[in-house]
Protein backbone atom coordinates (compact mmCIF):
# COMPACT_ATOMS: atom_id res chain seq x y z
CA UNK A 1 0.00 0.00 0.00
CA UNK A 2 1.29 3.37 -0.71
CA UNK A 3 1.30 5.79 2.01
CA UNK A 4 -0.65 9.45 1.54
CA UNK A 5 2.71 10.96 2.67
CA UNK A 6 5.04 9.32 0.20
CA UNK A 7 6.80 11.46 -2.48
CA UNK A 8 8.34 9.71 -5.08
CA UNK A 9 10.11 11.87 -8.08
CA UNK A 10 11.26 9.78 -10.86
CA UNK A 11 14.20 11.78 -12.81
CA UNK A 12 17.38 12.95 -10.81
CA UNK A 13 18.27 15.75 -13.08
CA UNK A 14 18.75 19.60 -12.76
CA UNK A 15 15.43 20.22 -11.92
CA UNK A 16 14.34 16.83 -10.00
CA UNK A 17 16.89 16.13 -7.53
CA UNK A 18 17.08 20.54 -6.46
CA UNK A 19 13.44 20.34 -6.32
CA UNK A 20 12.88 17.25 -4.43
CA UNK A 21 15.30 18.05 -1.80
CA UNK A 22 13.41 21.72 -1.12
CA UNK A 23 10.36 19.79 -0.58
CA UNK A 24 12.33 17.08 1.98
CA UNK A 25 13.91 20.21 3.40
CA UNK A 26 10.57 21.85 4.02
CA UNK A 27 8.55 19.09 4.50
CA UNK A 28 9.74 17.16 7.33
CA UNK A 29 6.15 15.13 7.68
CA UNK A 30 6.48 13.41 3.88
CA UNK A 31 9.31 11.05 2.96
CA UNK A 32 10.52 11.79 -0.50
CA UNK A 33 12.80 9.49 -2.84
CA UNK A 34 14.42 9.99 -5.82
CA UNK A 35 14.79 7.73 -8.60
CA UNK A 36 16.92 7.31 -11.77
CA UNK A 37 17.88 4.85 -14.13
CA UNK A 38 21.07 6.40 -14.28
CA UNK A 39 22.90 4.04 -10.95
CA UNK A 40 26.32 6.31 -11.31
CA UNK A 41 23.78 9.67 -10.81
CA UNK A 42 22.10 7.62 -7.84
CA UNK A 43 25.86 6.82 -6.79
CA UNK A 44 26.93 10.85 -6.79
CA UNK A 45 23.31 12.12 -5.55
CA UNK A 46 24.21 9.58 -2.14
CA UNK A 47 27.65 10.90 -2.09
CA UNK A 48 29.88 14.09 -0.65
CA UNK A 49 30.39 14.93 -5.10
CA UNK A 50 26.32 15.91 -6.09
CA UNK A 51 26.48 15.28 -10.09
CA UNK A 52 25.43 18.94 -10.34
CA UNK A 53 27.01 22.39 -9.31
CA UNK A 54 23.83 24.53 -7.64
CA UNK A 55 25.11 27.09 -4.76
CA UNK A 56 23.41 26.09 -2.03
CA UNK A 57 22.29 22.67 -3.14
CA UNK A 58 24.75 20.62 -0.97
CA UNK A 59 23.68 22.51 2.19
CA UNK A 60 20.07 21.42 1.27
CA UNK A 61 20.45 17.70 0.49
CA UNK A 62 22.82 16.94 3.40
CA UNK A 63 20.27 18.39 6.00
CA UNK A 64 17.85 15.76 4.78
CA UNK A 65 18.95 13.02 3.06
CA UNK A 66 18.89 9.65 5.22
CA UNK A 67 16.54 11.87 7.05
CA UNK A 68 13.44 12.25 4.78
CA UNK A 69 14.92 12.44 1.71
CA UNK A 70 16.22 8.93 -0.38
CA UNK A 71 18.20 8.93 -3.38
CA UNK A 72 17.59 5.32 -4.91
CA UNK A 73 17.84 2.99 -8.46
CA UNK A 74 14.70 1.11 -7.15
CA UNK A 75 12.22 2.82 -9.33
CA UNK A 76 9.82 -0.15 -8.93
CA UNK A 77 9.17 -0.04 -5.41
CA UNK A 78 9.73 3.03 -4.62
CA UNK A 79 6.26 3.20 -7.28
CA UNK A 80 4.61 1.19 -5.19
CA UNK A 81 5.11 3.09 -2.23
CA UNK A 82 4.42 6.64 -2.88
CA UNK A 83 1.21 8.41 -3.43
CA UNK A 84 2.26 11.25 -5.65
CA UNK A 85 4.76 10.62 -8.25
CA UNK A 86 6.67 13.15 -10.08
CA UNK A 87 7.84 12.69 -13.42
CA UNK A 88 10.67 14.68 -14.13
CA UNK A 89 12.45 12.58 -16.83
CA UNK A 90 14.11 14.12 -19.98
CA UNK A 91 12.10 15.62 -22.90
CA UNK A 92 14.70 16.38 -25.11
CA UNK A 93 14.36 17.90 -28.58
CA UNK A 94 13.35 14.82 -31.18
CA UNK A 95 16.29 14.21 -33.58
CA UNK A 96 14.47 12.32 -35.80
CA UNK A 97 11.02 11.42 -37.44
CA UNK A 98 7.96 13.52 -37.50
CA UNK A 99 8.36 16.61 -35.80
CA UNK A 100 11.94 16.30 -36.01
CA UNK A 101 13.84 19.41 -34.67
CA UNK A 102 11.30 20.34 -32.90
CA UNK A 103 8.95 18.19 -31.19
CA UNK A 104 9.61 16.91 -27.80
CA UNK A 105 11.09 13.36 -28.16
CA UNK A 106 8.48 12.00 -25.59
CA UNK A 107 9.96 8.13 -25.04
CA UNK A 108 11.72 8.33 -21.52
CA UNK A 109 8.43 10.18 -20.56
CA UNK A 110 6.21 7.43 -21.98
CA UNK A 111 8.54 4.51 -20.64
CA UNK A 112 8.01 6.19 -17.02
CA UNK A 113 3.92 6.26 -17.56
CA UNK A 114 4.38 2.70 -18.88
CA UNK A 115 6.69 1.77 -15.51
CA UNK A 116 3.87 3.69 -13.27
CA UNK A 117 1.33 1.75 -14.61
CA UNK A 118 2.89 -1.63 -14.35
CA UNK A 119 3.91 -1.10 -10.82
CA UNK A 120 1.36 0.77 -9.19
CA UNK A 121 -0.66 -1.22 -6.70
CA UNK A 122 -3.26 0.98 -6.02
CA UNK A 123 -4.23 4.71 -6.73
CA UNK A 124 -1.97 7.67 -7.07
CA UNK A 125 -1.53 11.37 -8.28
CA UNK A 126 1.02 11.98 -10.39
CA UNK A 127 2.82 15.11 -11.66
CA UNK A 128 4.50 16.08 -14.63
CA UNK A 129 7.42 18.14 -14.10
CA UNK A 130 9.23 18.18 -17.63
CA UNK A 131 8.49 20.47 -20.06
CA UNK A 132 5.99 18.41 -22.00
CA UNK A 133 4.22 19.98 -25.13
CA UNK A 134 0.39 20.90 -24.55
CA UNK A 135 -1.98 18.02 -23.82
CA UNK A 136 0.96 15.52 -23.13
CA UNK A 137 -1.06 15.37 -20.02
CA UNK A 138 -3.99 13.77 -21.61
CA UNK A 139 -1.69 11.02 -23.25
CA UNK A 140 -0.48 10.49 -19.65
CA UNK A 141 -3.77 10.07 -18.86
CA UNK A 142 -5.01 7.73 -21.24
CA UNK A 143 -1.89 5.72 -21.12
CA UNK A 144 -2.49 5.20 -17.12
CA UNK A 145 -5.98 4.60 -17.77
CA UNK A 146 -5.31 1.90 -19.94
CA UNK A 147 -4.92 -0.46 -16.71
CA UNK A 148 -6.93 -3.20 -15.99
CA UNK A 149 -6.20 -3.17 -12.41
CA UNK A 150 -9.18 -0.75 -11.52
CA UNK A 151 -6.62 1.79 -10.57
CA UNK A 152 -7.43 5.55 -10.61
CA UNK A 153 -4.47 8.13 -12.06
CA UNK A 154 -4.98 11.76 -11.27
CA UNK A 155 -2.77 13.42 -13.89
CA UNK A 156 -1.45 17.42 -12.64
CA UNK A 157 0.90 19.34 -14.25
CA UNK A 158 3.35 21.46 -12.05
CA UNK A 159 5.77 22.91 -14.42
CA UNK A 160 9.25 24.33 -12.72
CA UNK A 161 10.51 27.25 -13.33
CA UNK A 162 13.33 27.20 -11.28
CA UNK A 163 16.96 28.60 -13.06
CA UNK A 164 20.08 27.25 -13.26
CA UNK A 165 22.64 28.84 -10.92
CA UNK A 166 19.49 30.42 -8.80
CA UNK A 167 17.53 26.92 -8.34
CA UNK A 168 17.74 27.17 -4.67
CA UNK A 169 16.92 30.70 -4.20
CA UNK A 170 14.34 29.83 -6.72
CA UNK A 171 12.55 26.72 -4.98
CA UNK A 172 12.59 28.40 -1.86
CA UNK A 173 11.27 31.71 -2.89
CA UNK A 174 9.36 31.30 -5.90
CA UNK A 175 7.58 33.87 -7.81
CA UNK A 176 4.66 31.52 -8.01
CA UNK A 177 3.75 27.67 -7.92
CA UNK A 178 1.42 26.56 -11.01
CA UNK A 179 -0.66 23.89 -10.51
CA UNK A 180 -2.88 22.88 -13.02
CA UNK A 181 -5.54 19.56 -13.12
CA UNK A 182 -8.70 18.42 -14.33
CA UNK A 183 -11.74 20.51 -13.36
CA UNK A 184 -13.72 17.22 -11.51
CA UNK A 185 -14.05 16.95 -8.29
CA UNK A 186 -11.18 14.35 -7.87
CA UNK A 187 -9.10 16.41 -9.89
CA UNK A 188 -9.57 19.55 -7.37
CA UNK A 189 -8.81 16.96 -4.53
CA UNK A 190 -5.65 15.82 -6.50
CA UNK A 191 -4.79 19.50 -6.94
CA UNK A 192 -4.95 20.32 -3.22
CA UNK A 193 -3.27 17.57 -1.90
CA UNK A 194 -0.71 19.19 -4.37
CA UNK A 195 -1.07 22.43 -2.92
CA UNK A 196 -0.64 21.05 0.64
CA UNK A 197 2.72 20.33 -0.08
CA UNK A 198 3.70 23.66 -1.11
CA UNK A 199 1.59 25.34 1.24
CA UNK A 200 4.58 24.11 4.10
CA UNK A 201 6.34 27.55 2.84
CA UNK A 202 4.77 29.32 0.09
CA UNK A 203 2.00 31.64 0.27
CA UNK A 204 -1.36 30.90 -0.65
CA UNK A 205 -1.43 33.37 -3.16
CA UNK A 206 1.66 32.68 -4.50
CA UNK A 207 0.20 29.00 -5.13
CA UNK A 208 -1.91 29.72 -8.82
CA UNK A 209 -4.30 26.91 -9.83
CA UNK A 210 -5.62 26.59 -13.37
CA UNK A 211 -6.61 23.37 -15.91
CA UNK A 212 -4.05 21.00 -16.94
CA UNK A 213 -3.46 22.77 -20.42
CA UNK A 214 -3.12 26.43 -19.51
CA UNK A 215 -0.25 25.39 -16.73
CA UNK A 216 1.27 23.32 -19.23
CA UNK A 217 1.11 25.86 -21.82
CA UNK A 218 2.13 28.87 -19.64
CA UNK A 219 5.65 26.85 -19.08
CA UNK A 220 6.16 27.28 -22.63
CA UNK A 221 4.99 30.63 -22.65
CA UNK A 222 7.15 32.08 -20.01
CA UNK A 223 10.51 30.61 -21.44
CA UNK A 224 9.47 31.56 -24.68
CA UNK A 225 9.02 35.44 -23.65
CA UNK A 226 12.38 35.49 -21.33
CA UNK A 227 14.23 34.60 -24.76
CA UNK A 228 12.13 37.09 -27.12
CA UNK A 229 13.14 39.51 -24.86
CA UNK A 230 16.94 38.13 -25.09
CA UNK A 231 16.71 37.76 -28.68
CA UNK A 232 15.00 41.36 -28.82
CA UNK A 233 18.03 42.86 -27.23
CA UNK A 234 20.68 40.95 -28.98
CA UNK A 235 19.09 42.15 -32.02
CA UNK A 236 19.28 45.85 -31.24
CA UNK A 237 23.38 44.86 -30.73
CA UNK A 238 23.72 44.47 -34.17
CA UNK A 239 22.11 47.85 -34.97
CA UNK A 240 24.18 49.20 -32.17
CA UNK A 241 27.69 47.38 -34.04
CA UNK A 242 26.93 49.63 -37.22
CA UNK A 243 26.01 52.97 -35.53
CA UNK A 244 27.35 54.66 -32.71
CA UNK A 245 24.42 53.67 -30.18
CA UNK A 246 25.70 51.78 -26.71
CA UNK A 247 23.99 48.54 -26.10
CA UNK A 248 24.30 49.10 -22.58
CA UNK A 249 23.21 53.08 -22.80
CA UNK A 250 20.00 51.79 -24.64
CA UNK A 251 19.47 49.01 -22.50
CA UNK A 252 19.34 50.86 -19.22
CA UNK A 253 17.10 53.81 -20.75
CA UNK A 254 14.89 51.33 -21.70
CA UNK A 255 14.69 49.08 -18.71
CA UNK A 256 14.09 51.91 -16.18
CA UNK A 257 10.50 51.78 -17.93
CA UNK A 258 8.56 50.12 -15.23
CA UNK A 259 6.51 48.78 -17.78
CA UNK A 260 9.48 47.18 -19.48
CA UNK A 261 11.35 46.36 -16.49
CA UNK A 262 14.69 45.68 -16.03
CA UNK A 263 15.39 41.63 -16.16
CA UNK A 264 16.57 39.92 -19.26
CA UNK A 265 17.56 42.45 -21.17
CA UNK A 266 21.61 42.03 -21.15
CA UNK A 267 22.93 41.42 -24.88
CA UNK A 268 25.23 38.67 -25.11
CA UNK A 269 26.79 35.96 -27.26
CA UNK A 270 23.31 34.27 -27.56
CA UNK A 271 21.00 32.50 -24.85
CA UNK A 272 21.86 28.60 -24.23
CA UNK A 273 20.57 26.59 -21.32
CA UNK A 274 18.09 23.40 -21.68
CA UNK A 275 14.80 25.05 -21.97
CA UNK A 276 14.95 28.38 -23.94
CA UNK A 277 14.94 26.50 -27.42
CA UNK A 278 13.54 23.57 -26.67
CA UNK A 279 10.19 24.69 -25.22
CA UNK A 280 9.90 27.51 -28.18
CA UNK A 281 10.80 24.75 -31.05
CA UNK A 282 8.11 22.90 -29.14
CA UNK A 283 5.44 25.94 -29.17
CA UNK A 284 6.52 26.66 -32.80
CA UNK A 285 5.89 23.07 -33.50
CA UNK A 286 2.37 23.22 -31.66
CA UNK A 287 1.19 25.83 -33.63
CA UNK A 288 1.95 24.65 -36.48
CA UNK A 289 0.10 21.22 -35.52
CA UNK A 290 -3.20 23.35 -35.09
CA UNK A 291 -2.53 25.32 -38.59
CA UNK A 292 -1.28 28.34 -37.13
CA UNK A 293 1.30 29.59 -39.76
CA UNK A 294 1.62 33.21 -38.39
CA UNK A 295 2.18 32.34 -34.94
CA UNK A 296 4.64 29.51 -35.55
CA UNK A 297 6.83 32.06 -37.39
CA UNK A 298 7.00 34.59 -34.81
CA UNK A 299 8.43 32.46 -32.24
CA UNK A 300 10.26 30.71 -34.43
CA UNK A 301 12.48 34.11 -35.25
CA UNK A 302 13.67 34.56 -31.45
CA UNK A 303 15.46 31.33 -32.12
CA UNK A 304 16.69 32.39 -35.42
CA UNK A 305 18.02 35.26 -33.93
CA UNK A 306 19.45 33.59 -31.62
CA UNK A 307 21.49 31.36 -34.36
CA UNK A 308 22.12 34.90 -36.09
CA UNK A 309 23.92 36.44 -32.71
CA UNK A 310 26.19 33.35 -32.56
CA UNK A 311 27.05 33.20 -36.11
CA UNK A 312 27.12 37.20 -36.14
CA UNK A 313 30.37 37.02 -32.98
CA UNK A 314 32.20 34.38 -34.78
CA UNK A 315 32.33 36.50 -38.18
CA UNK A 316 33.26 39.49 -35.82
CA UNK A 317 36.22 37.79 -34.32
CA UNK A 318 37.11 36.37 -38.04
CA UNK A 319 36.67 39.79 -39.82
CA UNK A 320 39.11 41.69 -36.77
CA UNK A 321 41.66 39.22 -36.55
CA UNK A 322 42.59 39.36 -40.36
CA UNK A 323 39.71 37.45 -41.91
CA UNK A 324 42.06 34.14 -40.88
CA UNK A 325 42.09 32.40 -37.05
CA UNK A 326 43.93 29.05 -38.67
CA UNK A 327 46.76 28.15 -36.35
CA UNK A 328 46.37 30.89 -34.50
CA UNK A 329 45.76 30.01 -30.19
CA UNK A 330 42.23 31.68 -29.06
CA UNK A 331 41.75 31.31 -25.47
CA UNK A 332 37.74 30.60 -24.48
CA UNK A 333 37.06 31.63 -21.54
CA UNK A 334 32.95 30.02 -20.15
CA UNK A 335 31.76 27.08 -21.86
CA UNK A 336 28.83 26.88 -19.40
CA UNK A 337 25.59 28.38 -20.83
CA UNK A 338 25.04 31.23 -17.92
CA UNK A 339 27.48 32.01 -14.80
CA UNK A 340 27.08 29.85 -11.66
CA UNK A 341 26.43 26.42 -13.38
CA UNK A 342 28.57 23.99 -14.56
CA UNK A 343 26.06 22.82 -17.17
CA UNK A 344 26.33 23.09 -20.88
CA UNK A 345 23.67 22.11 -22.62
CA UNK A 346 22.87 24.40 -25.57
CA UNK A 347 25.84 26.56 -24.60
CA UNK A 348 26.99 29.13 -27.51
CA UNK A 349 30.19 28.29 -26.39
CA UNK A 350 29.75 25.08 -28.28
CA UNK A 351 28.61 26.39 -31.35
CA UNK A 352 31.72 29.25 -31.43
CA UNK A 353 34.00 26.59 -30.53
CA UNK A 354 32.67 24.16 -33.49
CA UNK A 355 32.79 26.95 -35.78
CA UNK A 356 36.42 28.41 -35.40
CA UNK A 357 37.81 24.81 -35.22
CA UNK A 358 36.39 24.41 -38.89
CA UNK A 359 38.51 28.07 -39.57
CA UNK A 360 41.29 25.80 -38.09
CA UNK A 361 42.00 27.65 -34.71
CA UNK A 362 43.66 26.16 -31.91
CA UNK A 363 41.17 26.75 -29.02
CA UNK A 364 42.36 26.42 -25.08
CA UNK A 365 39.43 26.52 -22.77
CA UNK A 366 39.02 27.36 -19.35
CA UNK A 367 35.43 26.80 -17.54
CA UNK A 368 35.97 26.97 -13.73
CA UNK A 369 32.97 24.44 -13.63
CA UNK A 370 32.44 22.97 -16.75
CA UNK A 371 35.51 21.53 -18.47
CA UNK A 372 34.43 17.81 -18.05
CA UNK A 373 31.23 18.98 -19.90
CA UNK A 374 33.22 21.10 -22.21
CA UNK A 375 35.61 18.12 -23.36
CA UNK A 376 32.20 15.88 -23.87
CA UNK A 377 30.59 18.53 -26.06
CA UNK A 378 33.87 18.73 -28.21
CA UNK A 379 34.94 15.19 -28.43
CA UNK A 380 34.04 14.71 -31.80
CA UNK A 381 36.35 17.25 -33.02
CA UNK A 382 39.98 17.32 -33.57
CA UNK A 383 41.63 17.14 -29.98
CA UNK A 384 45.07 18.05 -31.56
CA UNK A 385 43.50 21.52 -32.15
CA UNK A 386 42.03 21.74 -28.82
CA UNK A 387 43.31 22.29 -25.02
CA UNK A 388 41.59 22.03 -21.90
CA UNK A 389 43.10 24.15 -19.07
CA UNK A 390 43.20 24.37 -15.27
CA UNK A 391 43.51 28.29 -15.19
CA UNK A 392 42.88 31.00 -17.38
CA UNK A 393 46.58 31.73 -17.42
CA UNK A 394 47.39 28.90 -19.07
CA UNK A 395 44.89 29.31 -21.57
CA UNK A 396 45.89 32.79 -22.35
CA UNK A 397 49.39 31.75 -23.16
CA UNK A 398 50.67 33.17 -26.59
CA UNK A 399 46.79 33.37 -27.91
CA UNK A 400 45.81 35.75 -30.26
CA UNK A 401 42.60 36.11 -28.80
CA UNK A 402 40.24 35.88 -25.48
CA UNK A 403 36.82 34.81 -26.38
CA UNK A 404 34.80 36.10 -23.10
CA UNK A 405 31.47 33.22 -23.47
CA UNK A 406 29.79 33.05 -19.70
CA UNK A 407 29.67 36.09 -17.28
CA UNK A 408 31.28 34.20 -14.78
CA UNK A 409 31.98 36.78 -11.83
CA UNK A 410 35.69 35.90 -11.90
CA UNK A 411 36.45 36.80 -15.33
CA UNK A 412 36.36 40.73 -13.69
CA UNK A 413 39.10 40.18 -11.47
CA UNK A 414 41.88 38.40 -13.13
CA UNK A 415 45.49 40.09 -13.67
CA UNK A 416 44.56 41.22 -17.51
CA UNK A 417 48.17 43.33 -17.44
CA UNK A 418 49.60 39.99 -16.68
CA UNK A 419 47.34 38.07 -19.47
CA UNK A 420 48.43 41.23 -22.03
CA UNK A 421 52.00 40.07 -21.28
CA UNK A 422 51.37 36.03 -21.74
CA UNK A 423 49.46 36.64 -25.35
CA UNK A 424 50.60 37.28 -28.86
CA UNK A 425 50.40 40.63 -30.12
CA UNK A 426 48.28 42.57 -31.00
CA UNK A 427 46.39 40.96 -28.38
CA UNK A 428 42.21 40.47 -29.13
CA UNK A 429 39.42 40.38 -26.67
CA UNK A 430 35.72 39.51 -27.87
CA UNK A 431 33.59 40.32 -24.87
CA UNK A 432 30.31 38.42 -25.51
CA UNK A 433 29.05 38.98 -22.09
CA UNK A 434 30.04 42.54 -21.56
CA UNK A 435 31.19 42.13 -18.05
CA UNK A 436 34.55 43.49 -18.53
CA UNK A 437 36.28 47.06 -18.16
CA UNK A 438 36.96 47.62 -21.47
CA UNK A 439 38.10 51.22 -21.02
CA UNK A 440 40.86 49.87 -18.58
CA UNK A 441 41.92 46.46 -20.82
CA UNK A 442 42.19 49.25 -24.29
CA UNK A 443 44.69 51.83 -22.03
CA UNK A 444 46.62 48.73 -21.36
CA UNK A 445 46.98 47.74 -24.71
CA UNK A 446 44.23 45.43 -25.93
CA UNK A 447 41.82 45.55 -28.62
CA UNK A 448 38.36 45.25 -27.28
CA UNK A 449 35.46 43.94 -28.77
CA UNK A 450 32.44 44.25 -26.49
CA UNK A 451 28.88 43.11 -28.15
CA UNK A 452 26.60 46.20 -29.48
CA UNK A 453 29.43 48.77 -28.78
CA UNK A 454 32.08 50.57 -31.00
CA UNK A 455 35.17 48.49 -30.86
CA UNK A 456 38.50 49.78 -28.75
CA UNK A 457 41.01 49.00 -30.77
CA UNK A 458 44.82 50.27 -31.47
CA UNK A 459 45.09 49.09 -35.08
CA UNK A 460 42.17 51.80 -36.81
C1 LIG B 1 15.25 29.15 -17.85
C2 LIG B 1 14.12 29.92 -17.16
O1 LIG B 1 14.62 31.16 -16.68
C3 LIG B 1 13.54 29.09 -16.03
O2 LIG B 1 12.43 29.76 -15.45
C4 LIG B 1 13.08 27.74 -16.60
O3 LIG B 1 12.56 26.92 -15.57
C5 LIG B 1 14.24 27.04 -17.29
O4 LIG B 1 14.78 27.90 -18.31
P1 LIG B 1 17.82 28.65 -17.31
O5 LIG B 1 17.85 27.88 -18.59
O6 LIG B 1 18.44 28.04 -16.09
O7 LIG B 1 16.31 28.99 -16.91
O8 LIG B 1 18.57 30.02 -17.58
P2 LIG B 1 18.22 31.57 -17.68
O9 LIG B 1 18.69 32.27 -16.47
O10 LIG B 1 16.80 31.80 -18.05
O11 LIG B 1 19.18 32.02 -18.88
C6 LIG B 1 19.02 31.46 -20.18
C7 LIG B 1 20.07 32.00 -21.12
O12 LIG B 1 19.83 33.36 -21.45
C8 LIG B 1 21.51 31.94 -20.57
O13 LIG B 1 22.37 31.48 -21.59
C9 LIG B 1 21.79 33.37 -20.20
O14 LIG B 1 23.16 33.67 -20.21
C10 LIG B 1 21.03 34.11 -21.30
N1 LIG B 1 20.67 35.49 -20.93
C11 LIG B 1 19.84 35.74 -19.87
C12 LIG B 1 21.18 36.55 -21.68
O15 LIG B 1 21.92 36.34 -22.64
N2 LIG B 1 20.83 37.83 -21.33
C13 LIG B 1 20.00 38.12 -20.27
O16 LIG B 1 19.73 39.30 -20.03
C14 LIG B 1 19.50 37.03 -19.51
P1 LIG C 1 16.16 17.98 -16.40
O1 LIG C 1 17.06 19.15 -16.72
O2 LIG C 1 14.79 18.09 -17.04
O3 LIG C 1 16.07 17.67 -14.94
P2 LIG C 1 18.08 15.81 -16.81
O4 LIG C 1 18.53 15.25 -18.13
O5 LIG C 1 19.04 16.58 -15.97
O6 LIG C 1 16.78 16.69 -17.15
O7 LIG C 1 17.52 14.65 -15.91
C1 LIG C 1 16.62 13.67 -16.34
C2 LIG C 1 16.92 12.36 -15.58
O8 LIG C 1 15.88 11.44 -15.87
C3 LIG C 1 18.24 11.68 -15.99
O9 LIG C 1 19.07 11.53 -14.83
C4 LIG C 1 17.78 10.31 -16.55
O10 LIG C 1 18.67 9.24 -16.21
C5 LIG C 1 16.44 10.12 -15.86
N1 LIG C 1 15.54 9.19 -16.55
C6 LIG C 1 15.24 9.12 -17.86
N2 LIG C 1 14.37 8.12 -18.11
C7 LIG C 1 14.09 7.53 -16.91
C8 LIG C 1 13.24 6.44 -16.47
N3 LIG C 1 12.50 5.76 -17.34
N4 LIG C 1 13.23 6.13 -15.16
C9 LIG C 1 13.99 6.82 -14.26
N5 LIG C 1 14.79 7.86 -14.60
C10 LIG C 1 14.84 8.21 -15.90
Amino acid sequence: MSNKKTILCIGAGYVGGPTMAMIAKKCPDYKVIVADINPQRIAEWNSDDLPIFEPGLDEVVKAARGKNLFFTTDVTSSIKEAYIIFVSVNTPTKMFGHGRGKASNLQYWEKTARSILTYSEDDKIVVEKSTLPVRAADAMGKILHSNTKGLRFEVLSNPEFLAEGTAISDLEKPDRVLIGGMETPSGKAAVQALVDVYAHWVSKENIITTNLWSSELSKLVANAMLAQRVSSINSISAFCEKTHANITEVSRAIRSDSRIGSKFLNASVGFGGSCFKKDILNLVYLCEHYNLPEVAEYWEQVVKMNDYQQNRFVMRVLENMFNTVADKKIAIFGFAFKADTGDTRESPAIYVSKMLHEEKARLAIYDPKAMKEAKHDLADLDQSLIEYCNCPYEAAKDAHAILILTEWKEFKSYDYAKILGLMTKPAFIFDGRNILDHEALFEMGFNVFPIGKTPLSHLT
